[in-house]
């Protein structure tokens, strides 16, 4: 049928998502630069960030885990106060708001309706709202103020990818305008770094047969699985580990390394799989030490690190890119770890039970 045909000859959607990841974001640069390099974007969407104190983020899933590397970006390149919060708690328990906040919802699909009874709430109470989709003319985008898309193309899978690695590079593009904006100094090309790690991501798709080979050894017959990393890390952990619960259905959870051993280390026996993420030089160290932990216990351990950063021994080694921008290369490995997961024990990948691609009931 005419989905067979748009598969191409890939064997599953969640494949070929995964490798549209650096078109995406070349895509993504072609739609959001102007002919003088610089970022394009509505100068409406500029005013509502500058007039606002604080970002709300909204969102639910995989878009919520975007939320947090976002924030971590909004923070620390253009120094806005941003919360991230999960759009379901949100609606009744809704956290002391700044005097001019500015609400971002994220979706790939535009739908989702836990989400949406947000913005609905939020407006009637007069606040002002951007949506980041995938989706133009999605209910989310027709009713929030302002729209910025993700332009990764229809994703099929109902595990995210090419969605989630979209809505963190125009996370990071309007963190990088806000902060021209707003005259801080950036130290960097924002766009030159996007697409450094375009090219990053097209080596790690290519490496498909060390992840297939990892996925078997730590993946094939385990009932659980952890994943740990700090700071910006320990966010991907937590996408690592839906990936992994949603297709394969191991359960699987992201801890922040220093708090592993605050009670979940109690978990780890004899050949657990705990996988850890090392992209950042100032918890590179720290997070080694909590594998060593773990490893003493007897976990099987794996350790994906970025280049300048690692041991001759590490399973998988990420070119190197811009700090804010490694979830973009460390998600990658991540993903094809839960297909090949998944793969092995026999699952549906595309279309995992229990699931929907987007949950239209609150
Ligand atoms: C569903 C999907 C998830 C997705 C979440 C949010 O639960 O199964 O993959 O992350 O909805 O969807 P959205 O379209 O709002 O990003």
């Amino acid at each position: 049928d005419a989905s067979d045909i748009e598969k191409g000859t890939y064997p599953h959607y969640m494949l070929k998502e995964v490798d549209e990841q650096p078109a995406v974001m070349r895509k993504i640069i072609m739609e959001y630069q102007n002919e003088d390099g610089d970022i394009k974007l509505d100068s409406s969407i500029r005013e509502a960030i500058s007039e606002s104190d604080r970002l709300y983020i909204i969102a639910c899933g995989t878009s919520y885990h975007a939320g947090l590397v976002g924030k971590q970006m909004l923070e620390k390149i253009a120094e806005v106060p941003t919360e991230v919060h999960i759009a379901s708690e949100f609606s009744y328990n809704m956290p002391l708001l700044s005097k001019n906040p500015l609400f971002i919802f994220i979706s790939q699909s535009g739908e989702t309706a836990d989400s949406r009874s947000v913005l609905v709430h939020i407006k009637k109470l007069g606040h002002r709202s951007l949506t980041l989709t995938n989706v133009g003319g999605s209910t989310l985008s027709r009713e929030a103020d302002h729209t910025l898309l993700l332009h990764a193309g229809p994703e099929i899978a109902v595990a995210s990818t090419k969605a989630y690695t979209a809505q963190i590079a125009v996370l990071s593009l309007l963190a990088v305008d806000t902060a021209k904006a707003k005259g801080i100094t950036l130290g960097f090309d924002p766009i030159q770094e996007l697409s450094l790690a375009a090219q990053a991501m097209e080596v790690l798709v290519d490496q498909k047969d060390i992840m297939e080979n990892i996925a078997r050894d730590y993946l094939a017959v385990t009932r659980n699985c952890f994943f740990i990393g700090r700071g910006v890390d320990y966010y991907v952990c937590l996408e690592a580990a839906l990936k992994l619960k949603e297709i394969s259905y191991i359960q699987a959870e992201g801890f922040a390394g220093g708090e592993l051993k605050h009670g979940t280390i109690a978990l780890i026996e004899e050949g657990t799989p705990v996988i850890a993420i090392a992209t950042q030089a100032h918890v590179n160290g720290s997070i080694r030490s909590n594998l060593k932990e773990v490893a003493s216990r007897g976990a099987h351990t794996c350790i994906i690190s970025m280049d300048g950063l690692n041991d001759a021994s590490d399973q998988i080694v990420l070119p190197e890119v811009h700090e804010y921008l490694t979830p973009l290369v460390s998600v990658v490995p991540m993903q094809l770890l839960a297909y090949y997961a998944a793969l092995h024990r026999g699952c549906d990948v595309d279309k995992p039970r229990n699931l929907a691609k987007s949950v239209t009931v609150e």
